[in-house]
């Protein structure tokens, strides 16, 4: 009985553990030391007494991102990496740019829930619930207008006004992580074998794309509800971990090793 209880209670102990949010802090701060070899989970605190008020600061997001990429949008990060203060707080934000019809493409923060208000312009947003139901909820929102992605659901957002759209977002981790479906999904290194990919999203791995679209530059528009499934994408958008947009061209050898 006792060690059925214990079991239980080990349990229990870990589901608690399981839930993705960030611990709570056990100190006034925990200044991220960024030169720090040590491994743990967060970032080592840097010693209290060398502590500045600019370790609290970030400066910057006053500046819009650059949004000529092919999806129209940039998000500047004020995460832990930028903020070091962050470290153990849980907390962090984001500044979002839309050119018009940009997109801020379909992905997940594995560890926090995303809370975004529109600065500017008229934005539409969504997310997906998990299954069974994969439910769409999605509205336009308006300048003043807040609305909550919930924890690891796929959410996303476009630019439906004319001109440029900011928005700010608050999120719920020190460093709340990005999966962008698209680069996740068919973008990763190595390739998924395109067989399991063509069974997944039951389509024909021998799908061909246009051959303009992968010289196509922002703004992004057909080219991507065109996007070839099977072949090496046309664009790598590292968002929002890595800002990083390569273009790539794609030769004949490079769609049938993705096929293969
Ligand atoms: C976002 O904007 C910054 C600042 O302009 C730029 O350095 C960065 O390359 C941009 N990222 C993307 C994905 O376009």
């Amino acid at each position: 009985m006792a060690s059925q209880l214990l079991l239980i209670g080990l349990f229990v102990a870990s589901c608690s553990l399981a839930l993705a949010s960030d611990p709570s802090p056990l100190q006034d701060f925990c200044v991220a030391d960024p030169n720090s070899q040590v491994l743990v989970n967060g970032v080592v605190c840097k010693d209290p007494k060398l502590v500045q008020a600019n370790d609290f600061l970030f400066s910057g997001l006053q500046r819009m991102g650059d949004t000529s990429n092919a999806v129209g949008s940039n998000v500047t990060q004020v995460f832990v990496a930028q903020l070091p203060g962050l470290n153990t707080f849980g907390i962090s934000m984001a500044r979002i740019d839309f050119a018009p019809q940009g997109i801020n493409p379909p992905h997940t923060h594995p560890r926090a829930t995303e809370i975004l208000v529109v600065i500017s312009g008229s934005i539409e947003v969504g997310f997906v619930t998990s299954n069974p139901d994969n439910r769409l909820l999605t509205k336009v929102l308006e300048m003043g207008d807040v609305f909550v992605f919930p924890q690891g659901l796929i959410h996303f957002q476009r630019n439906v006004g004319h001109g440029y759209a900011v928005a700010i977002a608050g999120l719920s981790s020190q460093n709340p992580g990005a999966i962008t479906i698209a680069n996740a999904v068919f973008g990763s290194n190595p390739d998924i074998n395109g067989d399991i990919l063509a069974k997944a999203f039951q389509v024909d791995k021998n799908v061909q794309p246009p051959p303009a679209a992968y010289h196509r530059q922002p703004p992004p528009s057909a080219v991507h509800l065109h996007r070839p499934l099977f072949c090496s994408p046309v664009t790598q958008i590292r968002h929002p971990s890595h800002l990083v947009t390569t273009v790539a061209t794609v030769s004949a050898s490079d769609t049938v090793a993705t096929a293969a």
